[in-house]
């Protein structure tokens, strides 16, 4: 019997390069089966002919997904490197002159390029400053910047020098910075003066000042960037201007090689609980594994111009900004602005202006400017494009359609991307070149990722089918602990299904074996591919004192992909519910924004009479989603709850308000 839901295979518009790694199905077939025998045969092999060593590994992966509840998992753990030669040093020799970043500022025609020459003496200064500020290797700095090239010479350089860098995206308030400062024990701040976004300033410097304020956070020195030149309140003797520091040193710097598992970041992502988590990557697999899935995803071509206009404060900029594109000495872009500054135009007129041959971006962004119209790209060359990639939550086949027809004329490779700040680098995907594609579809795993749907119970879903997303063994790119909690790394990913890293996402597989991520099962909420936890919200929200209790939960939005619902039990239980006044709505808002970041917004708020508890207390999420969905007939098995009474009055509200 056919899936009659899947629409029809199409095979790649474009011919892969004369350098692709996959060339065609039957390699991808055989390298994917040959991964899965031996691992650490096919990753050494790999990391050999793509990086540069200075002791090269003879240990593949060590540990298991049962092994990894004592002890982290380990890669190429007897070699050893420095990740920022691999992605500067090494190309001086072949590529000195060529463009390493082209940075593109918010105002159109202010950027400018930065060869892998200028990029390496960046570097060799920057590094030099850290080591002066008294940072060494095993230290972490906190890097809170905008998109600005000397972000990425700020992770480059606590690279070069072995000290692990955690980067908070600039929209995070400066009490989520200061919580993430504290946890990894961080003694120096990178930072901006201010950042530029869409024609307005965006505070950094000022808020890494409240952040510090309090006596408990022992930060020595922040290295200020001054990206806007503004007015910026300064402490003597912690606070050290970036271009004084950077020019009293020397333009050199001899790099010293660490271990293949020295810590390269710390990347807070949020889950189920309302604290943030620092997933740690390692140095030699996660390298590895980016430069590869750069290469092979994207049919990456010698002399291509690469744009992805994510932001470095996620994963993807750092897998797929810095690290991979680097590694692979590609001319990487880097975009400060937004899609809609100062027209809808914008990333189409980055596109013909540079020249852009792979152009990576999340479905929101396409959704937002599809609804506005063909005109914006069709009066833009985009005859240098040649792939498309989308990343962070599913794309809609209406969008898929959008991209691949109105941006990509039928002519560029469109590749849906899946994968997570754990998995460290591109997990399911098309092939640019290789794999036949359907609007929607992730399709096929890389070499090294064993992709199985198991159902709640744990059991293994073999061929068609739809249940939870587990990865079966190890890869090179996976985090490796959560900083400072390896328990809780354990329990967040492998106790649910014991000897599998749980991914949190749901998945369907169809008859042609292609996978169809079908979005989180656990409390995470994908909001315009922002991350964020709705436990993370309650939390904020109970903070204020006319909250008794807040159940947090998403619906589907048609340009965020999901919205943010929240439904509170007011202190003084009020006789009416429904929506709330204008000022109080105001405060909760304010309250989100002072707790996690900017990108925190409520969509909806609803004050209820109570929660729907069963009898141990437990909220039914379930009951709360549907409702915020707009279903109000098939709400599933109630019985099992407490009071039964107040689904009527939950429905109400939510129609009322
Ligand atoms: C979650 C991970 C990976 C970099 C950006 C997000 C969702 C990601 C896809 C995709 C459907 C996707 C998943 C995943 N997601 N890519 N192509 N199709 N869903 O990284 O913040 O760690 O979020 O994003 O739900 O678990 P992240």
């Amino acid at each position: 019997m056919s899936d009659p839901i899947t629409p029809l295979l199409t095979p790649s518009p474009i011919s892969p390069g004369p350098q692709s790694l996959i060339p065609d199905m039957a390699s991808w077939r055989e390298q994917w089966i040959r991964a899965l025998k031996d691992p650490s045969g096919f990753w050494l092999e790999q990391t050999q002919s793509l990086l540069e060593w200075s002791a090269p590994p003879q240990l593949g992966g060590e540990g298991d997904f049962w092994s990894v509840v004592e002890e982290p998992i380990r890669w190429f753990a007897d070699g050893e490197l420095n990740v920022s030669v691999n992605c500067v040093d090494r190309h001086l020799m072949t590529r000195g002159d060529q463009a390493a970043i082209i940075w593109e500022a918010d105002e159109p025609g202010e950027g400018f390029t930065w060869t892998y020459r200028q990029l390496h003496e960046e570097v060799c200064r920057a590094a030099n400053v850290l080591s002066d500020l008294g940072v060494s290797a095993g230290d972490r700095v906190i890097i809170y910047m905008g998109m600005v090239p000397q972000a990425a010479v700020a992770m480059l350089a606590c690279a070069r020098i072995g000290a692990a860098h955690s980067v908070v995206f600039g929209g995070f308030s400066a009490e989520a910075l200061r919580d993430r400062v504290i946890d990894c024990g961080a003694r120096v701040v990178i930072t901006q003066d201010e950042g530029r976004r869409g024609g307005r300033p965006v505070a950094l410097k000022t808020v890494v000042d409240e952040a510090l304020a309090p006596a408990e956070v022992e930060v020595d020195k922040v290295l200020v960037f001054k990206r806007a030149k503004a007015e910026t309140p300064w402490i003597e003797g912690r606070d050290v201007d970036w271009a004084t520091a950077c020019s009293a040193v020397s333009a050199e710097h001899t790099p010293q090689s660490f271990g293949a598992e020295h810590p390269l970041f710390i990347l807070y992502t949020s889950g189920s609980t309302g604290r943030p988590k620092g997933l740690m990557h390692t140095s030699g697999g996660y390298l590895t594994y980016t430069t590869y899935t750069h290469r092979a995803v994207f049919d990456l071509r010698e002399g291509d111009v690469y744009g992805c206009v994510a932001d470095v404060g996620w994963i993807t900029g750092h897998s797929y900004i810095v690290y991979g594109p680097l590694s692979n000495g590609t001319t990487t872009v880097m975009f400060e602005s937004t899609p809609l500054y100062p027209d809808a135009s914008r990333y189409w007129s980055l596109v013909e202006r540079h020249k852009v041959n792979i152009f990576y971006t999340a479905p929101t962004a396409i959704r937002a400017l599809a609804a506005l119209g063909d005109e914006w790209v069709n009066n833009h060359d985009l005859s240098s494009l040649r792939v498309l990639g989308t990343v962070g939550e599913p794309i809609n086949p209406e969008a898929w359609e959008w991209y691949y027809h109105v941006v990509g004329r039928g002519k560029c490779a469109l590749v849906d991307t899946w994968w997570q700040t754990e998995t460290g680098g591109i997990s399911l995907s098309p092939l640019a070149g290789v794999t036949p594609t359907q609007p929607g579809a992730a399709t096929l795993p890389l070499p090294g990722i064993q992709p199985i749907l198991v159902n709640p119970e744990g059991h293994e879903i073999h061929g068609a089918g739809e249940g939870r997303l587990c990865l079966n063994m190890p890869w090179p790119g996976q985090a490796r602990t959560v900083w400072g909690d390896h328990e809780r790394f354990v329990k967040t990913y492998f106790n649910d299904f014991p000897g599998r890293y749980f991914t949190g996402d749901g998945c369907r597989r169809d008859v042609e074996g292609h996978h169809w991520i079908t979005g989180r099962v656990d409390d995470v909420l994908n909001v315009a591919g922002h991350r964020m936890g709705t436990a993370e919200f309650e939390a904020a929200l109970i903070t204020d004192d006319v909250v008794a209790e807040a159940a947090v939960v998403g619906f589907p939005h048609p340009v965020k992909g999901q919205g943010v619902c929240a439904y509170l039990v007011l202190a003084q239980n009020e006789s009416s519910h429904g929506a709330l006044e204008e000022s109080l709505l105001k405060r909760l808002q304010s309250v989100v924004r002072t707790r996690i970041g900017v990108h925190a917004k409520l969509d909806r708020v609803i004050s209820i009479p109570g929660l729907p508890k069963t009898r141990s207390g437990k909220v039914m999420r379930r009951i709360l989603r549907k409702v915020a969905e707009g279903e109000t007939q098939a709400l599933g098995d109630v019985s099992t709850l407490a009071d039964s009474a107040v689904v009527e009055a939950i429905i109400k509200a939510a129609t009322e308000g």
